[in-house]
């Protein structure tokens, strides 16, 4: 049986910047994960060319993979991903009811975009192909994929939070969507909360989530954790200067990620325990995203400001406590953050998994992980301190529990930590779907639900 992935986010893309042509990895998690699991097992993967230079590769063969982009226009580029994917349902899906943006006109938009990622699958399509469709960019497309090849296997994983059926139900195009999905073979997601989440919002839309039992799963997804484990074996000297201990994070800039109350809570840990000062750094990576988007914008300059405030209080002449880097950061960069910092500052608000989680676990030898208790991968990390990111008072204590904790608890706890993260890992997580698609054909062709 022979795969066809289909993400918005592309592998890599081509660049073209003075004459000179360039590859640039991508970050986020979809894409970062499946790059790796794709390469592995070879396919073909349909995504979107937004590289300066994509248009000169339409298509390509890399390593295994066959690599189809969809190429999009910049006013459906602004209505499809500024707007309806990254204004109306990120926030929508991570409870930011006050970001949210509603617009028929981008939602038109979005719906002839994920026509187009169609008109992409059409042409690259056999019969007895698996069409694995991923994430909230692209979810009209199980529905157009149905309507199109009703005997196709399809399988939709859904990477973000699912939330309430009475939050969902304020989406305008909320059945539609729910509709489209449900035409899957079956769908996964990243904890068992989501999975109940998404039934409420059948049963609150369609009346009953029946039609889905035994075709929604909660498969959380993992990391290449040889890689991870064998790469930081490799790395023998620490990034930081100076003895103090390392706090680490690193994140999208997103206003989901926490990142501003994570500064604040430094500043509390200071406030409450001056005998810090001097004595650690937290060295805050934030690499760009979604710049185009004003929620964006204005989040950044919130949070560089926070920075700012909190750094000029507290600075001396040799001793900064947060060292902020707004740039992407290679991969032996960081995976010697992981490996070399003591404790790992891990908070969104809301996060439908959390990778930098566990490839940190991966990573370290001896390091404390604090997780939000939001983030999907936490019901995975017990041996974590996992803290409510809304409380400044208990972020800044869980971060003085970290940098004081003894030897062997934190021996213990991330050793319990690897073995789950070791087990679970992105080998596991593609063999569990792809053993779901051999046994589980879609019940009743395409009519089970219409579409409109
Ligand atoms: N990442 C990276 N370099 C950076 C920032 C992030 O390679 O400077 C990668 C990180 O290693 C991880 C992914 O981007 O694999 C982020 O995934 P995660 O699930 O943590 O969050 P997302 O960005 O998908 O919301
Ligand atoms: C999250 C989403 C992905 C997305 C990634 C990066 O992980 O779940 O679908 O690809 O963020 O965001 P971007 O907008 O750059 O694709």
């Amino acid at each position: 049986m022979a795969y066809i992935v289909v993400t918005t986010r592309a592998p890599f893309s081509h660049e073209r910047s003075s004459g000179k042509e360039t590859v640039r990895f991508s970050t986020g998690g979809v894409s970062t994960s499946l790059r790796m699991i794709v390469g592995r097992e070879g396919g073909t993967w349909v995504c979107w060319g937004d590289g300066s230079n994509d248009r000169a590769y339409p298509e390509e063969i890399k390593d295994n993979v066959r690599i189809v982009r969809v190429f999009i226009g910049s006013r459906e580029r602004r209505g499809f991903y500024e707007g309806y994917s990254n204004s109306t349902l990120w926030p929508l899906f991570h409870y930011f009811r006050d970001r949210l943006k509603f617009s028929r006109k981008n939602f038109l938009t979005y719906r002839k975009v994920n026509q187009d990622f169609l008109e992409a699958i059409k042409k690259v399509y056999r019969p007895g192909d698996t069409v694995w469709i991923h994430d909230y960019q692209l979810a009209l497309l199980p529905g157009l994929v149905r309507k199109e090849f009703p005997d196709a296997g399809i399988i939709f994983t859904w990477h973000i939070p699912w939330v309430t059926g009475e939050f969902f139900s304020m989406l305008p195009e909320s059945e539609e969507i729910l509709r489209s999905i449900c035409s899957s073979s079956f769908v996964t997601f990243h904890t068992g909360l989501y999975v109940r989440n998404f039934f409420d919002s059948m049963d609150q839309i369609l009346g009953s989530h029946d039609s889905m039992k035994g075709r929604a799963f909660s498969i959380p997804l993992g990391i290449d954790y040889a890689y991870y484990q064998k790469k930081s074996e490799g790395i023998h000297k620490s990034p930081f200067a100076g003895d103090q201990k390392a706090i680490f994070s690193v994140d999208r800039m997103d206003y989901t990620k926490g990142l501003t109350e994570r500064a604040n809570a430094i500043e509390t840990l200071l406030e409450t325990h001056p005998e810090l000062i001097g004595k650690f750094v937290y060295y805050m990576a934030v690499s760009p995203s979604r710049t185009n988007v004003k929620e964006y914008q204005t989040f950044k300059r919130d949070l560089e400001m926070s920075i700012g405030r909190i750094n000029g209080r507290f600075s001396s002449v040799s001793w900064v406590p947060i060292v902020y880097m707004n740039k992407k950061l290679s991969d032996n960069l960081l995976i010697a953050f992981y490996r070399f910092s003591q404790v790992a500052l891990i908070t969104p608000l809301f996060d439908g998994l959390n990778l930098v989680s566990k490839e940190f676990i991966a990573s370290s030898r001896d390091g404390v992980l604090i997780i939000s208790k939001f983030a999907g991968s936490a019901s995975q990390l017990n041996g974590a301190i996992k803290v409510n990111p809304n409380s400044r008072l208990e972020l800044a204590e869980s971060i003085h529990s970290a940098l004081n904790m003894g030897a062997e608890e934190r021996r213990v706890r991330l050793e319990m930590m690897k073995k789950e993260v070791s087990r679970h890992d992105s080998a596991w997580w593609s063999r569990r779907i792809r053993d779901l698609a051999r046994k589980i054909s879609f019940p009743e062709g395409g009519r089970v639900v219409e579409q409109h």
